[in-house]
């Protein structure tokens, strides 16, 4: 049997592609299997990039709430906040003992983070060791994460079998299994949704504001008559994943006839995704007025992830001679 575990980071609230590309398929993961599964939000690897606290904090509960409203069982699975578990911090010191610098030094999110952002400090550089211990923390045996992480992957299980060989045997080594294997969701500009890119579908906005971000897809500018390549267009490419395999097909035929004008398509993109989304937002707008239960489940969580936590610490502790 197989412990799952994954984390994410709470840089903002999830968008549409975090939510069908990383969060959902977790979810169904950790619901499937027979184990205990560990989600957490990785709100220590957040302030790698934000510093207000205010702002963590947002992210922090629309994070939660989001997973909360897309079907986690935390019963099911042992979900809380990074920064509840001190003790990761103390392994992910560890780690860094074990781990060559010149391996760390050719890490691509580091390049990819330093060449765009103001703030390059070295918890930006140190980032994969903390995620390591986040996943040797719990013993964890398959670890659902997108492409972009499957370095940071390799090096937690180069970092563990380096201090098994030295140290004896300590840790279990985790695989990666690469979720979104298929294409990214594309943003309103027709490139992959992100954060940060302004080119996102925040489906947890009031209706207002979530009919305006649909509207402003980027589209070619064919007339209403003319008939259109579906395949080409990004409102389609995005009804395709949120709307059903008959819907998508109908509105496939629509697009090829001509006589249907992009607004028309957008409008009915919009009422897809509220009405897909429906149950969701409704959780999510309730825990939105009830955050108590957001922290307290959170909590509790973190209460199991500790025992966990600093059993594996005293074996990785004695370990070392400590
Ligand atoms: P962002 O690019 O918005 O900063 P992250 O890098 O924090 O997103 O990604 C969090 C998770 O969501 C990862 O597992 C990543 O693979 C997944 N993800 C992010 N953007 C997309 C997307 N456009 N389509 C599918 N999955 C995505
Ligand atoms: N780095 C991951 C991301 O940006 C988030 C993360 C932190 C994570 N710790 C983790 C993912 C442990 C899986 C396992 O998406």
């Amino acid at each position: 049997m197989a412990k799952i575990l994954t984390g994410i980071q709470s840089t903002g609230t999830p968008h549409l592609g975090n939510i069908l590309g990383a969060i959902i398929p977790a979810i169904d993961m950790a619901n499937s299997s027979n184990e205990e599964s560990y989600l957490f939000i990785a709100n220590m690897h957040s302030l790698t990039q934000i510093k207000d606290l205010n702002i963590l904090n947002e992210n922090t509960f629309s994070t939660a709430a989001t997973w909360l409203s897309f079907g986690l069982d935390p019963k099911k699975s042992c979900f809380f906040r990074q920064s509840d578990v001190p003790e990761v911090t103390e392994l992910a010191w560890y780690l860094s003992c074990f781990f060559p610098y010149q391996r760390l030094k050719l890490a691509h999110s580091f390049k990819d983070k330093a060449d765009n952002l103001k703030d390059v400090n070295s918890g930006l550089f140190s980032y994969p060791m903390l995620m390591s211990a986040d996943i040797l923390m719990y013993d964890a045996n398959i670890v659902p994460v997108g492409k972009d992480q499957l370095q940071h992957l390799e090096m937690t299980r180069d970092v563990a079998t380096r201090f098994n060989n030295l140290m004896g045997d300590t840790f279990v080594i985790p695989e990666a299994k690469i979720q979104n294997d298929t294409k990214y969701i594309i943003g309103t500009d027709g490139e992959k949704m992100s954060k940060s890119k302004s080119n996102i579908i925040d489906i947890f906005q009031d209706d207002k504001k979530l009919r305006k971000q649909i509207m402003k897809i980027q589209t070619q500018s064919l007339s209403v008559e003319e008939p259109k390549d579906p395949d080409q267009c990004n409102v389609f490419k995005l009804f395709k994943v949120i709307a059903s395999d008959e819907d998508a097909k109908k509105l496939h035929s629509r697009y090829t006839n001509g006589g249907m004008g992009y607004g028309e398509a957008k409008e009915l993109l919009y009422n897809h995704t509220l009405s897909r989304f429906s149950k969701n937002r409704e959780l999510f707008f309730e825990l939105n007025s009830n955050r108590d239960k957001v922290e307290q489940l959170l909590l509790e969580g973190a209460l199991k992830a500790r025992k966990q936590a600093q059993n594996v610490l005293k074996r990785v502790r004695a370990r070392v001679g400590f």
